[in-house]
């Protein structure tokens, strides 16, 4: 097995699972300040309240595991583990706390100089979503989010604010996470249309304009720091066709043109698939793109690819009527009999891993980096108070074999950054007791415990795997 030297080797989060510090130093709301907790069973279905009240209901991001009071802490056990590289994302309403205004909010930059600055003290290099699920509220509720094209200057407007600021602590930049949850039920968190039922060409054209405004991005953070690396993020959900009869296979492909490549083909391509504008003809889908739009998507191509794997699914020609669906995260599918679920009913495919970053690069042959991947699962405390999390280090142990493996076949992978490195908030239910990390919080769902951290086994497992690059497992 062979991880190259210099493999990015890290964890990632997101500002609205972790910091907390919803309203402080002059932060705005975003979307998913107003997503009320949830439950395993009410997946994709937190209830979203176009008025916070705070006094009646509980918002998890409002604290989350209060990563703005304690970024020391927890950076020192990255560190501590032996880091090369942290995801994060920086929440744009710390940012410009509406989104429209003309002068950034300085405390919020200042925050954020700060936790760049002790990433360097330790040698970790920051790699910085821009927007992560933390589009500003007051974006979709005056302008219907990214359906209106000035938005797509509001967010260049902020790229450029953070690509000069933090020019010389930040070479590693995404532009959207999981872009390609746009046009599904979630897609709000990334576009911003929650004010009422939107039609699928509405719903194509925010997406149209997000593409814009993530090339609109690269395009600028080139110019002021040529050495910038930007990148796309995709969840990618692997398909497998049920059973090998056509029409199975068939379906497949066509779910995944549209779910999986397509995002990835407008942001490292260039330009949109044939297969894309022929269902937008067939289907009466009339977007307004003009042709210095598709000037920019052609000259704001991304350097590099990046997506966050968790399972896979399979696809059959009659996917409706079926009823072994099975749990995901952008969507279901159905059952596969080889394999295992998690405690959420998310499909683990650590051979999956390898056949996904054959298909990306053969398509691309752009450097890759896993910048998700992990296992939502209860953990419990001991009477000693350790955390024996055995199934966790076990999974991260078989996928990374099989990224080894993938990177011997000859793919360019540069790095993974595993999910939740520290336990967060889970973006799908809002529940703390879906566990990611390898550090331990003291908090449950209902947002009681005391914030402490602890190392679980998988912490000196990950160390490890980090001090040999990938030999020890
Ligand atoms: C991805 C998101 O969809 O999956 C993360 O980028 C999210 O924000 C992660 O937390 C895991 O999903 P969940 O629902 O288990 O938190």
């Amino acid at each position: 097995m062979s991880f190259p030297k210099g493999f990015l080797w890290g964890g990632a989060t997101a500002a609205n699972q972790c910091e907390g510090a919803w309203d402080i130093a002059g932060k705005g709301d975003s979307i998913s300040d107003h997503n009320r907790a949830g439950s395993r069973t009410s997946k994709g279905h937190r209830v979203f309240d176009l008025e916070i009240d705070t006094e009646k209901y509980y918002y998890p991001s409002h604290t989350a595991i209060d990563f703005y009071h304690r970024y020391k802490e927890d950076i020192a056990m990255f560190a501590e583990m032996g880091f090369k590289t942290y995801r994060m994302s920086i929440n744009w309403t710390r940012i410009f706390p509406k989104g429209d205004e003309s002068v950034p909010n300085e405390a919020g930059l200042q925050f954020y100089d700060d936790v760049f600055d002790e990433c360097a003290n330790y040698g970790i290099e920051p790699l910085v979503t821009i927007s992560h699920f933390e589009l500003p509220f007051h974006l979709g509720e005056k302008y219907d989010g990214f359906l209106d094209k000035r938005v797509i200057g509001f967010y260049e407007k902020y790229a450029v604010t953070l690509f000069e600021r933090y020019k010389d602590k930040v070479t590693y930049w995404l532009t959207f996470n999981e872009i390609n949850f746009g046009t599904l039920p979630h897609g709000l968190r990334i576009n911003g249309l929650f004010k009422r039922e939107y039609t699928e060409t509405e719903q194509y054209q925010a997406l149209h304009n997000v593409f814009v405004a993530s090339a609109r991005a690269v395009i600028a953070g080139h110019k002021i720091n040529p050495n910038f690396k930007i990148g796309c993020m995709l969840a990618y959900i692997t398909m497998y066709p049920k059973t090998c009869k056509p029409a199975d296979v068939l379906q497949t492909q066509q779910m995944n043109d549209k779910l999986n490549f397509f995002c990835g083909d407008v942001q490292a391509k260039g330009k949109y698939p044939y297969y894309m504008k022929s269902y937008f003809e067939q289907n009466d889908i009339h977007l307004d793109i003009t042709s210095d739009e598709e000037a920019l998507l052609q000259a704001g191509t991304v350097d590099y690819y990046t997506f966050s794997y968790y399972m896979t699914t399979c696809i059959a020609a009659d996917l409706k009527d079926r009823d072994d669906k099975t749990g995901g995260n952008l969507f279901g599918g159905v059952s596969n009999e080889y394999l295992e679920t998690s405690d959420w009913g998310w499909q683990i495919d650590p051979v999956g891993l390898r056949f996904t970053l054959n298909q990306i690069y053969s398509r691309y042959e752009l450097p890759l980096m896993v910048v998700e991947n992990g296992l939502g699962a209860f953990d419990e405390v001991t009477a000693k108070g350790t955390i024996e999390d055995d199934y966790r280090i076990d999974y991260f142990k078989q996928h990374i074999v099989e990224m080894g493996k993938a990177i011997d076949d000859g793919v360019d992978l540069i790095g993974y950054t595993p999910w939740g490195c520290i336990d967060l908030i889970s973006a799908g239910t809002g529940e703390m007791s879906k566990r990611y990390g390898f550090i331990y919080v003291d908090r449950d769902d209902e947002g009681n415990g005391t914030l402490k951290r602890y190392p679980k086994k998988s912490f000196y497992w990950y160390k490890k795997v980090i001090e040999s690059n990938g030999e020890e497992l």
